[in-house]
């Protein structure tokens, strides 16, 4: 058993779709412990910061783009192999080709409006937490 934490973001097109209970809904039915959720519009600096693995890429522009469109939703959730388990809940980047029953296989036709983010490391974690969320914004274990 390995608890860990992982940052999920539910992007601006499932905000606008109206998929942000249903999405929340899947993780705590999981049994994922919410320990900490933020309404936010990311700035397009933020953007720029959350994304910044991808500067350089031809997508990267339309990507800053995108994140800063409007609301998102961020969560930690906290559980038994967090970072794998939620990988796996999302699918693949390509919500066409993601598998039924995943998040993304069931609500995406595209691979940049793909409705959900998981970190994919404990390294990226640490360094996407840190664009939304501070210390003092994650309830103690409950
Ligand atoms: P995400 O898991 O948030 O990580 C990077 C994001 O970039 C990805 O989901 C998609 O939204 C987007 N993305 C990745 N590859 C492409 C691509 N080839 N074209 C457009 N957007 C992409």
């Amino acid at each position: 058993m390995s608890i860990e934490r992982t940052l999920i973001v539910i992007k601006p097109d499932a905000v606008r779709r109206g998929l942000v209970g249903e999405i929340i809904s899947r993780f705590e039915k999981k049994g994922f412990k919410i320990r900490a959720l933020k309404m936010l519009w990311m700035t397009r600096e933020q953007a720029e910061e959350f994304y910044s693995v991808h500067r350089g890429k031809d997508f990267y522009e339309e990507l800053v783009k995108f994140a800063s469109s409007g609301p998102i939703v961020a969560l930690i959730i906290e559980g038994d192999s967090a970072i794998n388990v939620a990988r796996q809940m999302i699918g693949v980047t390509d919500g066409r080709k993601a598998q039924p029953g995943t998040i993304r296989g069931d609500y995406s036709l595209s691979i940049l409006e793909n409705v959900i983010h998981a970190s994919d490391s404990e390294e990226s974690y640490m360094k996407e937490v840190k664009v939304i969320f501070t210390d003092t914004d994650i309830v103690p274990s409950y």
